[in-house]
Parts: C-alpha cells; structure tokens; sequence
C-alpha cells in the first residue's frame, strides 16, 4: 500500500525550487509570493528594465532575480546554469511572461503586423523555450512540473460588448496565442509524462486593476461570481495546487480561474 501524506503535507513546496518568468509584473509577483509561502525557492525570470518586487514575504526560502528574455534561448541557457549553481535544479516552471499589444497598435485585419508577430514570440514561442531548457533537471529527478498561464480569452473570443464604450475592439491575436498555449500543455503534457512531468494550464479570467468603471460593470455582470478576479487572493491557491504534490495525477488540463464565466 502507498504511504498515506496528509492532504496539507502535499501542497507544501518545501525544498523544491521553481522559475518563474515575467514575475516582476501585475500578476507574477503573487504567483511568486504563493510559491515561496509554501516554502519553495524561487528564481524569477524578467526583462532587464524590470525590478524585484520589494513588497515579497520570504519565510525563509530564497529568491533570486535573473534578467534575461525568454525568446532567447543563449540567454535561457546561461541563467539555467546560474540557477544550478545558486538555488539547485528546478522542480517547477511558471510560464506567466506573457504580451497583449494595444488594439490601436495591433489592428485587425492590417497586413504588415510586426506587433502581433511578437506576442506569437513570447507568448507561445517564449514559452516552449523555458519548457525545453529547463525540462533537464525534471527528466533526472524523474518528476517536475509546470504550468502555463493562459487566458479565458483562449477559450472564449473577447465579448466586444465589453469595449465598446472604449471605441475599440480586441483583436483575435492574443487569444490565439493563448489557445495555441493550451495546445502546447496538451502535446507536452503526453511527451513528457514518461519522465513523470506534469504540464497543465491556469487560465484566469480578467483581473481588477482599476480599469474604466463601465468595463467592470459590464464584465462584471456577466460573471456568476459578479466580480473581476483579485490578484491577492484568487490566483495563488489554483497555482500551488498544480505545482505541488495535491494534483499529481493531473495533467494535460487547464484550470479555469474565472468566477464561472464559462459556465454560462
Ligand atoms: N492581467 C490579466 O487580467 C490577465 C488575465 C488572464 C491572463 N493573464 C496572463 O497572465 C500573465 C501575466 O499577466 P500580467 O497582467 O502580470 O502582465 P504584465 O504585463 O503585467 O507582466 C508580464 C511580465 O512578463 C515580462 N515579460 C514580457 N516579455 C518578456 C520576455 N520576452 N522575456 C521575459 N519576460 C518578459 C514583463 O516584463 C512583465 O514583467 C500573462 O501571461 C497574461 O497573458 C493576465
């Protein structure tokens, strides 16, 4: 019979050490402020302009920030071996580095497309890099996993009764490059399943961040929870869970974070 853990005792971090790209952002500080109160270390990877968030609660485990693109790979490689040698091999992978460019910048049908070119590079391309350069040190462990940051938009087309009060409409790229991410979890989800890596998404719906009044009042209304998704608080317990021991027979799937808006 397999030793019984108690359910707490799994989704604890403890010893293990986990990347994760674009921490420096909206979203990325609290996916990284989860991981280290379950008491993982934590390398961030972010643009160079980028800064460390001063506002990260320790609990006495590490966290470094590496600078670098993720588009890179030269780049990946020499961070990879700073973080070997600093933290240990790397038990988990956040892909949450992603882009979404201006509907005014991007346009819709517009032929020369330089900007949305970029969000395919990053958002898809940028993360297939971390998973091929990182996936080494799971392989040996035999165990590891990692997790996508999606978007509710990969699932749904953006609503363009949400915007237009703002005199524009989202263009369909960015959801593309998210449903193509879901596409990656599920194709990498079977290579890597013999070295018992894990790969599934976390897709959040649309998070508060003092947006026009009328755009969370329209969102809003159409969420059975009634509300935008809190940063604090909404995202951190689903990223644990998948990162950690609690969803070890899961894998291939995606998690949506979205107060039932897919299920109206
Ligand atoms: N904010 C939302 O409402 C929302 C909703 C659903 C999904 N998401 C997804 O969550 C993730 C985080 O979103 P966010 O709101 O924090 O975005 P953000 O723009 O605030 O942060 C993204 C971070 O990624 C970094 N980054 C961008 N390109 C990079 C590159 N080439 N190499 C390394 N780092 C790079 C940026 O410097 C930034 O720190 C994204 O993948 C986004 O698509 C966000």
């Amino acid at each position: 019979m397999k030793k019984y853990i108690p359910v707490l005792d799994r989704f604890l971090l403890r010893g293990k050490t986990a990347v994760v790209t674009g921490g420096c952002g909206n979203l990325g500080p609290w996916f990284v402020q989860a991981l280290l109160d379950v008491k993982a270390h934590v390398a961030i990877i972010d643009l160079p302009k980028r800064t460390i968030p001063s506002t990260l609660t320790l609990h006495s485990s590490s966290l470094l920030f590496y600078k670098g693109n993720i588009t890179n790979p030269r780049q990946l490689k020499t961070i990879h071996k700073k973080i070997l040698n600093e933290l240990g091999p790397i038990d988990i992978l956040v892909n949450n580095a992603g882009i979404d460019i201006p509907p005014q910048k991007i346009g819709i049908y517009m032929e020369n497309r330089p900007h949305a070119k970029k969000m395919w590079d990053v958002n898809v391309s940028g993360a297939v890099n971390c998973i091929n350069e990182f996936i080494a040190d799971m392989k040996k462990k035999k165990k590891g996993s990692i997790i996508n940051i999606g978007s509710l938009y990969g699932e749904r087309s953006p609503n363009e009764r949400f915007y237009t009060h703002l005199q524009f409409d989202k263009p369909w790229d960015y959801g593309a490059t998210k449903a193509a991410l879901m596409q990656v979890t599920r194709y990498f989800a079977t290579r890597l399943a013999k070295w018992n890596i894990r790969i599934n998404t976390l897709s959040p719906g649309g998070v508060f961040n003092n947006q026009d009044k009328t755009f969370i009042q329209k969102y809003s209304s159409r969420i059975p929870l009634s509300r935008m998704a809190q940063k604090e608080t909404d995202l951190g317990g689903p990223l644990v869970f998948l990162a950690s021991d609690a969803s070890a027979y899961v894998t291939g799937t995606n998690l949506q974070v979205n107060g039932g808006f897919t299920a109206w």
